[in-house]
């Protein structure tokens, strides 16, 4: 038997610490996953979220089949609470678990009271520099609250406690080994193991006894299997079913792929035994207004809009493990995965090293069977070399997996080097030699690029393209097996960094996930059989650039050719820039026109783009030279909401010219109203930067619709419904 309940409705709030006496009208009604606060998208302040909370919920159990043996255990399982939970049912303490970013389970079998239990978890979301990744400065906002899922689980004495599907030499003659561990050996008991194809269909079987605490069980020959990959990313299914006597006392699934992932001596990362050059960026999980506790969809959106809107094939959890939600949907589009521990350039005591070592455990424990997660990271990103720390931790992660290789990423290329892969931050022009193969560049941009959305043109161009050189040269480079750049969205960080309003505009996205000019560059690298790109990069004005005019001018886009004309006028077809980008496999085009358009001296026209693919025209682009305002551009991440409480949907607003081209210089404000089964998240009125803004709709926890009215001042105002149910 297990019985496994969601557990994130019907929480009670309070921002301050309680004991189990207060009346329950001292707190709020919430769902997780939840934010100790609600903020404000200009005044954030690492202060405001570090303060003692009291979470409560009351419970009954779930009825029990009559079969159930009577000694049942109990578990809460917790994805995620920042930053240390004290859990108690009924007034007993169960446990604590300092560190945010790692689950943990509570057995609360032996504190449960027939009928009506309370549940009480202490929240201290104080940046405790005893708790990694506190202790010196962190460059970003960590957050407070239960800010990510909770379950109940029910289970029998004798369990499955972890089910570690690790395929072997899946190139040449597929293998499974299955890892069990159980919560007790017991020769009388049998162990079923159901291996299940992408459509469901068991395609292997086998049992054997369940007599030792840890087991390994291995499908030696397998049918043909369905590789995971980029393209096709397929997904089996291994079930273990434990049963005494002929009668089920366990089931657990997890779900898994076939692939073959190794950064090779040679330089290379190979899947599948094909060379990959690596092309990502790093992501923070935080949002707006709702701090770390983004639900599934936006967890799932993020993997999303890595994957089709700016083309990477990998992304780093920088600096810590991310949500399960993000993680599946990585391995469910088809989005490698280097995850790393939580930290930030320090290290501390013992004890502090400790934890930190657990937490590294929790994450390996938690998603090695990602077939998405290529790499592990066990070491705190940009600290100083700890031979004793970090040869525990290299060896503690091949210890839990054999599977995967470590990297560890530093800032300095003399540092000792005890991981797999030389994993190295690689912030100046041009590409460091450590001379160490294989060589991953982890991070590159960021703090000497820092581009807003509504900055000056040249800037943003500037911030594209070095972008665009650094790849490049990676892209080129033989002992470089990829580079992630610094990084896909904009984030909240601590006051002695970022640009003064608590945010680090470090994304080639701003902090609602909406592309600057860099996004496109990411964009264009597609292959063009998988989406046509073409993005000028201009907002083609007479005066906005120093000196005026639009020489050059920068196109973004796959295709193999463009064509470019001003209003009517012709100025000449082009090629992609390789003598500058010799390297990527999309370069920019670069239009110099050699008698420089002069915007003074001539009418000043449309500007027209179009991409020719295989001799054929692809697309076209047009950009107003008029400038007029012309729509509110309304876009929901969903059509529909779960009514759980928790759904939430993003809704971007942006203003456009009469081609679709975002306006970034109208700081407009925005007036949205909602009637209906949902709640608006966002500081009404909304105030356009860049051109563009967003609000999130997160669902009630009763079915309905949520009707949504758009204005601002001139442009017809759009109307959006969204179904909850
Ligand atoms: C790195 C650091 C990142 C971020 C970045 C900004 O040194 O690892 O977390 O702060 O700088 O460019």
């Amino acid at each position: 038997m297990r019985i496994v309940r969601s557990f994130n409705d019907g929480w009670l709030f309070s921002p301050a610490l309680q004991d189990h006496h207060t009346p329950d009208s001292a707190f709020e009604r919430i769902t997780l996953p939840h934010s100790n606060r609600r903020f404000s998208y200009y005044a954030v302040d690492s202060a405001d979220y570090q303060f003692v909370s009291t979470y409560r919920r009351h419970f009954t159990l779930p009825v029990l089949p009559q079969d159930a043996d009577q000694k049942a255990r109990v578990f809460l399982d917790f994805d995620g609470v920042m930053l240390v939970a004290t859990v108690s049912v009924n007034g007993a303490l169960c446990g604590v678990h300092q560190g945010g970013f790692t689950p943990f389970s509570m057995d609360i079998t032996d504190h449960l009271a027939a009928g009506d239990n309370l549940l009480t978890v202490v929240v201290d979301s104080t940046e405790n520099p005893c708790i990694p990744p506190y202790g010196g400065l962190v460059d970003y906002l960590t957050f407070g609250g239960i800010y990510r899922d909770v379950r109940l689980r029910i289970v029998d004495p004798c369990h499955i406690v972890s089910l570690f599907p690790r395929p072997c030499q899946v190139l040449t003659s597929p293998r499974l080994d299955c890892d069990l561990h159980l919560t007790a050996a017991d020769a009388s008991a049998e162990i079923e193991l159901l291996l299940q194809d992408p459509q469901g269909l068991v395609v292997a079987w086998q049992s054997c006894p369940a007599d030792a605490e840890t087991l390994t069980a291995s499908f030696d020959s397998l049918p043909a299997v369905a590789l995971w990959t980029l393209e096709a990313p397929a997904l089996y299914t291994l079930t273990a079913r434990l049963s005494h006597g002929g009668i089920l006392k366990d089931e657990h699934s997890v779900r898994f792929g076939f692939r073959h992932a190794e950064f090779r001596a040679d330089g290379s990362f190979a899947l599948n035994g094909h060379p990959l050059k690596l092309f990502g960026l790093n992501r923070h999980q935080t949002y707006p207004y709702i701090g770390a506790a983004a639900p599934q969809h936006l967890q799932a959106l993020d993997a999303d809009i890595l994957k089709e809107d700016l083309g990477c094939n990998i992304v780093r959890t920088s600096h810590y493990p991310q949500s399960p939600h993000f993680l599946n949907r990585c391995d469910e589009i088809g989005l490698l995965v280097f995850e790393e521990l939580a930290g930030w350039q320090h290290i501390g005591d013992e004890a502090w090293k400790a934890l930190a070592l657990q937490d590294l455990q929790a994450m390996i424990e938690r998603d090695r069977h990602h077939p998405a997660i290529i790499l592990w990271g066990v070491r705190i990103n940009e600290s100083p070399d700890d031979e004793d720390f970090y040869g525990q931790a290299n060896w503690l992660a091949r210890r839990l997996d054999p599977t995967r290789q470590t990297g560890g990423v530093r800032n300095f290329i003399q540092s000792e080097f005890l991981e797999d892969v030389f994993t190295l931050n690689d912030f100046p022009e041009g590409i460091q030699q450590p001379r160490i193969r294989p060589h991953l560049i982890t991070e590159f941009a960021g703090h000497m690029f820092p581009t807003k959305a509504w900055d000056h043109e040249e800037r943003r161009v500037a911030h594209a393209l070095h972008h665009a050189r650094k790849h490049d040269l990676q892209m080129g480079h033989p002992d470089v097996a990829g580079a992630i750049g610094w990084c896909a969205f904009d984030y909240h960080t601590h006051r002695e960094f970022g640009s003064g309003d608590r945010i680090c505009y470090h994304g080639v996205m701003d902090i609602h996930r909406l592309p600057k000019m860099a996004a496109y560059f990411y964009r264009s690298q597609k292959p063009p059989e998988s989406e046509i790109v073409l993005y000028a990069a201009t907002q083609w004005t007479m005066g906005d650039r120093s000196g005026g005019g639009n020489n050059p001018l920068t196109v973004f886009s796959n295709c193999d050719e463009i064509e470019v004309s001003i209003g009517e006028a012709f100025q000449g077809r082009f090629l992609p820039d390789r003598e500058h980008y010799p390297h990527l496999p999309h370069p920019p085009f670069t239009v110099r026109w050699a008698e420089p358009y002069n915007p003074w001296g001539t009418p000043f026209r449309d500007l027209t783009v179009r991409g020719y693919w295989g001799g054929e025209l692809a697309a076209e682009q047009k950009i107003d030279s008029v400038h007029t305002p012309h729509a509110l551009r309304v876009t929901a991440s969903a059509s529909h909401l779960k009514a759980d409480g928790s759904d939430m949907a993003r809704v971007a607003v942006q203003i456009v010219d009469r081609f679709g081209n975002v306006l970034p210089y109208q700081m407009r404000v925005v007036h949205v109203t909602l009637q209906g089964a949902a709640e608006l998240i966002g500081e009404i009125p909304l105030v356009l930067r860049g051109g563009q803004t967003a609000f999130y709709v997160k669902a009630g926890g009763a079915p309905g619709e949520a009707a949504i009215h758009i204005a601002t001042a001139e442009l017809p105002a759009v109307r959006l419904t969204l179904g909850i149910g």
